[in-house]
C-alpha cells in the first residue's frame, strides 16, 4: 500500500461506523500472524481485539489455512437450495455435538446480525403456525444484537445506533438492565422489571432475546448468572421461546464454551457467529429445537422463509469445522484461564486510577470503564506508537485478545492501557 492507495481509501472507502468527511485514521495492515498485525511500514503490533471477538486462535493459523486450501480444491461455493455438501454436513454434525441435545436443527447464515434476523423470523413463524400473531420481543436494556433492522430493534433504544432509526423500528419491550454483576451476591429485586414485563405481555411476546452474561457493545457489562436462570424459568413458565445471542461470547471467550453455561440453562434458539470460523470468514448459525422447527415446517407457509445466496458456503463451513476441532482438543480452557489470571493480577489494579470508574474481568475479557469519553483518534495513535492494537469505544477500553497470546504480549497490552490512562489528552472532559 502506497500513499496513493491510502488516499484512495480515505476518499472512497467507508469503514465501520465512520464518516466519509472526517474519518478517524485507518491503519494499513499488510499481514497478520499469531497475535501480531504487521503495518505497512514493517512494524508489528500486538492484537488485543481478536478482530472483534473472532480470531480466537490468532492469525494465519496453519490448520485453519489448510482446511481452506483443501476445500478450495473441491469447491469454494455451491448454492445450498436443493444442494448439500460434505463441508456443511460435517460442520452441522460438530455443532450438534457441542451444543445441548435439545438443539437439533441448524440454519446456516452469513453474519451475526443475519443470525439474529433468522432467530426473530423463526419466532414469528412459530407463533403464526400456532395460529397467533405475536410480534413483540422482550429483552433487556444495554443490549446489542447487530446492525440490521430487526437486530437494531432489540438493541438498547438509547445507547445504540437504534436511536437513529427509532422512527421506523418496530417497538419492543425492554426490561431494566441487570444491576447485579457477575460474582456479586444475587439480589432477587434485579429480575422484577423483567418479570413484570413478561407477565403483563405474556400473550403478545413472540420470544425473549438475551446476550448471555456479557452485554458487549451495549457497555461490556457482566451480569449475574441467576438473572439468566430466572429468565429461563419465566420463559418456561409462560411458554415463550428464549433466543440466546452467543455471537460475541461463544466458543470459550467467557471461560465456558458458551456463556449460557454459567447459568446452566439451555436456549430454545441459539445464535452463533464471529469465532465460529476462528475469525477466517463470515459465517453464523441459528440453531433450534426439533419442536420449533417442526411447528414452523407444519405451518401454512410449509417452510422457513429465508435463504441467503451464500448460505452454507463450503469454505466457511470447512474452516468452521477445523476451528471446532481445535477447540475440541480443549487447549482453549487453559489459555483462557491463563489470560483471565493475568488480567486479574495486572488489569484489576487499574481500578485505583482516578480516571477509572470500574475494571472487570471475565474469562479472556478485560474491561476498563473510565469516567470520561475517550478520544479514539488520539489514543489509537498512542497505542500504535506503543506496539499494540486496542480499539476503545465511548468510555471503555477493553481487551479480548486471541487465546494464544503469551504472557509478555498480554502484559504489554495492559501496560500500554495503564500509560494511556495517565495522559489527559486522551479523554474528553
Ligand atoms: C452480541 C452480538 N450479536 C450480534 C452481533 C452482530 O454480528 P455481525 O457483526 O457479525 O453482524 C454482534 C456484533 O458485534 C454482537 O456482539
Amino acid at each position: 500500500m502506497n500513499k496513493s492507495d491510502l488516499y484512495f481509501d480515505l476518499k472512497h472507502i467507508w469503514h465501520p461506523y465512520s464518516s466519509m468527511n472526517n474519518p478517524i485514521p485507518c491503519y494499513p495492515i499488510i499481514s497478520a500472524k499469531g497475535v501480531y498485525l504487521k503495518l505497512n511500514n514493517g512494524k508489528t503490533i500486538i492484537d488485543g481485539m481478536s478482530s472483534w471477538w473472532s480470531a480466537i486462535h490468532g492469525y494465519n493459523n496453519p490448520r485453519l489455512n489448510k482446511s481452506l486450501k483443501n476445500q478450495i480444491k473441491n469447491m469454494s461455493h455451491v448454492m445450498f437450495g436443493g444442494i448439500t455438501h460434505p463441508a456443511a454436513i460435517l460442520l452441522c454434525r460438530k455443532l450438534i455435538e457441542i451444543t445441548p441435545k435439545k438443539l437439533e436443527c441448524i440454519f446456516l447464515c452469513d453474519s451475526g446480525s443475519v443470525a439474529i434476523e433468522v432467530a426473530m423470523k423463526m419466532s414469528l413463524q412459530y407463533w403464526q403456525a400456532l395460529g397467533e400473531k405475536r410480534c413483540t420481543f422482550l429483552t433487556i436494556r444495554n443490549g446489542y444484537h447487530g446492525d440490521t433492522f430487526f437486530a437494531m430493534s432489540v438493541s438498547d433504544p438509547t445507547n445504540s445506533i437504534h436511536s437513529l432509526y427509532n422512527y421506523l423500528l418496530p417497538s419492543h419491550l425492554f426490561a431494566n438492565a441487570p444491576k447485579c454483576n457477575f460474582g456479586e451476591v444475587w439480589d432477587e429485586k434485579d429480575i422484577y422489571s423483567f418479570s413484570k414485563l413478561i407477565e403483563k405481555n405474556r400473550k403478545n411476546i413472540a420470544a425473549v432475546i438475551m446476550e448471555p452474561i456479557v452485554q458487549g457493545a451495549g457497555g461490556m457489562k457482566f451480569y449475574h448468572p441467576k438473572y439468566l436462570k430466572k429468565v429461563r424459568y419465566l420463559c418456561n413458565y409462560y411458554k415463550i421461546p428464549l433466543i440466546i445471542d452467543e455471537i460475541a461470547t461463544g466458543f470459550g471467550r467467557t471461560g465456558k464454551l458458551f456463556a449460557y453455561k454459567h447459568a446452566d440453562i439451555v436456549p430454545d434458539i441459539l445464535c452463533i457467529g464471529k469465532a465460529l470460523t476462528g475469525g477466517m470468514i463470515s459465517l453464523s448459525a441459528t440453531i433450534t429445537t426439533k419442536k420449533i422447527a417442526h411447528i414452523i415446517s407444519n405451518s401454512k407457509a410449509n417452510c422457513f422463509m429465508h435463504g441467503p445466496t451464500f448460505m452454507g458456503n463450503p469454505l466457511a463451513c470447512a474452516v468452521a469445522s477445523e476451528n471446532i476441532a481445535i477447540l475440541q482438543e480443549k487447549k482453549w480452557k487453559n489459555q483462557v484461564l491463563k489470560i483471565e489470571s493475568i488480567l486479574k493480577i495486572n488489569l484489576l489494579p487499574l481500578q485505583k486510577h482516578p480516571k477509572v470508574l470500574d475494571v472487570r474481568v471475565l474469562g479472556a475479557i478485560g474491561v476498563v470503564e473510565c469516567f470520561y469519553k475517550i478520544n479514539i483518534k488520539k489514543i489509537q495513535f498512542f497505542f500504535i506508537q506503543n506496539g499494540v492494537w486496542i480499539r476503545p469505544f465511548n468510555k471503555l477500553i477493553y481487551l479480548i485478545p486471541p487465546y494464544i497470546i503469551d504472557s509478555l504480549s498480554l502484559k504489554q497490552l495492559i501496560d500500554t492501557i495503564s500509560k494511556a490512562l495517565d495522559n489527559d489528552q486522551f479523554f474528553i472532559y
